[in-house]
């Protein structure tokens, strides 16, 4: 309803009969949003209700609104004639899989879903009882940003959010889904979050629009070029899933959360796990090829170790040279680490460096163990990359990996390189336990660039040049190009068949399970930013 609402209500007819068609009538009015009209509007864009997309989210009859009569205390522009029961942000809490969320979902029916002071303390309100009672906080935004009419109330609004999200970092997981626009300073409450999800041509991210990208730098570009799911999952990052509608994006936020943990002083959920002890997986020997210059997909290592089915890739369209997500190994959850020789043969690089830095750091919060496969020629060399950071940017893994206490298993399947093999989850840098398959090489370089470094003059005094660094590469490999050099000196604890993998890491995980380590006392740590 609109302004007709009741905003003195005053009770007809002082009786009990009176007073409950009352609430009644407010609670019909609440569930309308801003009309009839306007709804229909929102379907005709492809995109569902607030209160839609929390029926998708939640438990079915699970939903308790809290806040739904709030409403704006504006008096400027014609406001104080338009009132909506609830001020555009449906809140509350719910169970998905029967374990408890918070929820926020913005209405874009309601002045356009803007952010208002009422509208802001809604969603402050549910995050607070998120930290108190140690439960995810689930945002489903759709808004036009600060209600424009407010001024800096409704940007003191955004602030209030941004500083719980900061707060709440780290102590319970935090979810943003976009599901229409997201822009201006709207789009660092997402960013603060844990993940990002996307809808696919309804939803657009930025800090300035278009008009505004006109104006400064005389670009052309739509909203989808500059914001769309697109752009943010393939090419700044920004968002970790981009979903091809509203429905699988729920879905995705509800699959996501069977993975993780309430809070950080909880452990994921154990799915029952009956299928004991594994065979020998024999694909796994397969995998790699007898040529070291060859990829192949580190998703047909991860899928067969794994429990089937369960790897649930986070990122996939970012950064394809490294992999990263979730997944069960005999039901419980872990994170994965993996470089992808398939994609620039899973060198690391800014993009990929800084990627599985914040996966390490997600899963470190959460106490969700990792797992790492190792297959990386090094860093990415060139001027792009050392202009842009690579150095600050590969010291953000070192670092997540350093400081991460969760339990830690490496498993090396073929090239472990340079300062890339320290970083990559090493044993010198807290990893637990470290295996390598006979495939590996471990070296500080790749046996042909080494051989040409070293052996450079003899090399060019031989009377046939080739043959001489052909013998010296195999010199090299023979000595440095395989496992056990590190394996002799304990750096790996075990060199294993890649066939045993999936039981040796059930085992190893099982004997980490109840790992304790802390970090020396400190504020907090400066991780390069
Ligand atoms: C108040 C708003 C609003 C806003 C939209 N509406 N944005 N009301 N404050 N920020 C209202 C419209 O008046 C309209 O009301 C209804 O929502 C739907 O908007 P439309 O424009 O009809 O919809 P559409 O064509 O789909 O365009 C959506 C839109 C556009 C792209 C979001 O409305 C828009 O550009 N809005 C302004 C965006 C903006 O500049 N926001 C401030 C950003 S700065 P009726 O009554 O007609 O249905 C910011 C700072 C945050 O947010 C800083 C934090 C640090």
């Amino acid at each position: 309803m609109n302004a007709s609402i009741d905003n003195n209500v005053t009770v007809e007819n002082n009786n009990n009969k009176s007073r409950f068609e009352i609430l009644k009538r407010k609670n019909a009015e609440a569930l309308t949003g801003g009309g009839e009209e306007r709804i229909k509007q929102q379907h005709a864009r492809g995109k569902l209700t607030a209160r839609e997309r929390i029926d998708l989210l939640v438990d079915e009859g699970s939903f308790e609104e809290i806040g739904k009569f709030v409403m704006h205390r504006s008096k400027d522009f014609g406001l104080d004639k338009q009132y909506y029961l609830g001020d555009g942000v449906i809140t509350g809490y719910g169970t998905v899989n029967g374990r408890l969320i918070y929820v926020y979902s913005q209405d874009f029916t309601v002045f356009g879903g803007s952010l208002s002071e009422a509208h802001a303390e809604k969603i402050v309100k549910i995050m607070e009882h998120a930290m108190k009672n140690g439960a995810p906080v689930i945002g489903l935004n759709d808004s036009g940003g600060a209600r424009i009419q407010e001024g800096v109330v409704s940007l003191g609004g955004y602030a209030d959010i941004f500083y719980r999200n900061t707060r709440a970092s780290g102590v319970v997981p935090q979810i943003s889904a976009i599901m229409g626009p997201c822009a201006g300073g709207a789009v660092y409450s997402p960013a603060i979050t844990d993940f990002i999800f996307m809808v696919e041509h309804t939803a657009y991210m930025f800090v300035t629009g278009p008009s505004v990208v006109k104006t400064v730098t005389h670009e052309d570009v739509t909203s989808e070029e500059l914001g769309g799911a697109s752009t943010h999952s393939e090419k700044s990052g920004v968002t970790h899933f981009s979903c091809p509608s509203e429905v699988e994006c729920i879905e995705g936020i509800r699959k996501l959360l069977g993975y993780i943990p309430q809070n950080c002083e909880d452990t994921p959920p154990v799915l029952i796990w009956e299928g004991g002890e594994q065979d020998y997986i024999s694909a796994l020997d397969r995998v790699v090829p007898e040529d070291p210059h060859l990829p192949y997909d580190i998703r047909e290592v991860i899928h067969p170790i794994v429990d089937k089915d369960s790897f649930f890739e986070v990122h996939e369209k970012f950064a394809g040279n490294i992999v990263v997500g979730f997944a069960r190994l005999a039901g419980r959850s872990i994170g994965i680490v993996g470089n992808q020789p398939a994609e620039l043969a899973g060198v690391l690089d800014i993009h990929a460096s800084a990627k599985a830095a914040r996966f390490v750091r997600f899963c470190d919060s959460f106490n969700i163990p990792l797992l790492v496969f190792e297959d990386v020629p090094g860093f990415l060399p060139g001027t792009d990359q050392e202009w842009n950071g690579i150095i600050i940017n590969g010291a953000k893994l070192l670092y997540a990996f350093c400081e991460a206490t969760v339990p830690r298993i490496t498993v090396i399947t073929r090239k472990a390189y340079g300062g890339a093999y320290d970083v990559m989850n090493s044993k010198h840098i807290g990893a637990d336990l470290n295996f390598a398959w006979p495939t590996a090489e471990i070296a500080v370089m790749g046996a042909k660039g080494a051989a040409e470094i070293i052996f450079k003059r003899e090399i060019a005094e031989a009377d046939n040049p080739e043959a001489k660094l052909q013998e010296k590469i195999a010199e090299y490999t023979q000595k440095f190009a395989n496992p056990y050099r590190a394996a002799h000196r304990g750096y790996v604890d075990e060199v294993i068949m890649p066939g045993e993998t999936r039981k040796k890491l059930i085992r190893g995980f099982k004997m980490l399970e109840n790992k304790v380590d802390n970090l020396p006392k400190k504020k907090h740590g400066n991780i390069p930013l």
